[in-house]
């Protein structure tokens, strides 16, 4: 998507992986420290030694301090995993609700959601339990949904965790400290261990809001809520480092019950370890250069602005599908995506059903065949019926994401032209 990367990142991760450079290349000294304290972590002081199964030690203790100073909250490295990707991580802590040996075990997941979920809930075994989002108030959460849901399958499983995407993916959502609150609440008085899927922290656009983390939330409602299960992830795919070949990714795992963690940690070392160099672009993330270090005003300088052009990027995406006839798109506050809902003509729904498809899929197709556009139908997320959406991202850089949508609006002028 021409994203350029991070300089700091790509020069630590240069040294690593052929430390010879350390002594011969005109790079900043905190830059070469830091790649020598990262060798120095890996076992056999080479990034191609297999790690620690959790990660590198130093690594995950960067970590803990980051997560500390960023909530206000201790956090101990021993309940850090670094993993190749949130994914990973997903699904190692996914996989702990397969074989209740009583009832089927039920997963909560929002409607729309991030794929990776139902597919590891049908991969494990377990039980989708869809929650609704309600677009009509930004994609936030309502408690009479989550308990319409959870009454509702009761019958067919034992409800016993829910994912939260926040900032959301599709939806481009960022939950109130409120919000998150009330989850929380809820969460608590069903005894559900939390996913907080947190790897869009550092994609919240609006000036006046801030990604708040479950954690510090339920610290600061105090018990019995500080003591809640919780496992939240963070990725190196996304905020402003974009780096999502590498697979890096962390969770840290909030008072999971301490055998439940040695299995889990136990089942994960089975895996050896993440990827040294996906550790060591989340030692970046998790360190990066402070105040008046060398790299610290170029470090600051290219994060502000990828943030700040994805910020006009989101404007730009939901004020054009906005304009266009048939479009309502919520304002994007977070993530990378757009989610609008629009309409779709009936002579064009008898159209999909004749060719064997879904609405949304079809517009999608037509889309892609006729200009080139490639955006996922809202079907592949989830949606309420007799909805129509789909999800474009706002990655592509300014001048392309504008001819998109230039070329998007022509096409659903022509596209209602034909069917209506
Ligand atoms: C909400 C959400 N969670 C997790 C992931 C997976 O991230 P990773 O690349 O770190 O595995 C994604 C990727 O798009 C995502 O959108």
């Amino acid at each position: 998507m021409g994203q350029t990367p991070i300089t700091f990142i790509r020069q630590v991760l240069a040294l690593v992986i052929y430390p010879d450079l350390i002594s011969c290349i005109n790079v900043p000294d905190d830059v070469k420290k830091r790649a020598q304290d990262i060798l120095n972590a890996c076992g056999g002081k080479s990034a191609g030694a297999y790690t620690g199964s959790h990660g590198i030690d130093m690594i995950r203790k960067n970590v803990a301090n980051y997560i500390k100073n960023r909530d206000g909250y201790d956090s101990d490295f021993n309940n850090i995993c670094l993993s190749g990707g949130a994914s990973a991580a997903i699904k190692y802590v996914m996989e702990l609700f397969c074989n209740n040996p009583c009832k089927k075990s039920g997963v909560m997941i929002p409607i729309p959601q991030y794929p990776l979920y139902s597919a590891s809930i049908a991969q494990f075994g377990l039980e989708p339990v869809g929650y609704y989002l309600d677009e009509d108030n930004n994609w936030a959460l309502d408690v009479s949904e989550l308990q319409r849901a959870i009454k509702e399958a009761e019958s067919r499983c034992q409800v016993r965790a829910i994912v939260v995407i926040n900032p959301g993916n599709p939806t481009g959502s960022v939950l109130s400290p409120d919000n998150v609150k009330t989850i929380i609440k809820f969460a608590k008085e069903h005894n559900l261990f939390i996913f907080a899927d947190e790897v869009y922290q550092d994609n919240v656009y609006p000036s006046d809001m801030k990604f708040v983390s479950f954690k510090k939330v339920m610290m600061e409602m105090g018990s019995p809520f500080s003591e809640m299960e919780v496992a939240s992830f963070m990725s190196l795919s996304k905020g402003y480092m974009g780096e999502c070949g590498l697979r890096g990714g962390w969770m840290e795992l909030v008072n999971m019950d301490k055998d439940v963690q040695a299995h889990l940690f136990k089942a994960i070392s089975s895996n050896l370890c993440p990827t040294s160099l996906g550790q060591a672009g989340m030692d970046c993330v998790a360190k990066p250069p402070a105040p008046g270090e060398p790299s610290h005003e170029r470090w600051l300088g290219e994060k502000s602005a990828v943030l700040a052009s994805l910020k006009s990027r989101a404007k730009l995406a939901a004020d054009a599908f906005n304009a266009m006839p048939g479009f309502k798109c919520n304002e994007v506050r977070g993530a990378m995506y757009a989610f609008p809902r629009f309409e779709i003509p009936k002579k064009a729904i008898e159209e999909a059903k004749k060719q064997n498809k879904a609405a949304d899929v079809f517009y999608a197709f037509k889309l892609l065949e006729e200009t080139g556009i490639c955006v996922v139908a809202g079907s592949g997320f989830g949606q309420k019926p007799g909805t129509y959406h789909f999800r474009t991202t706002i990655l592509p850089q300014p001048k392309l994401l504008k001819e998109m949508l230039d070329i998007f609006k022509n096409f659903q002028e022509k596209f209602l032209k034909e069917f209506s």
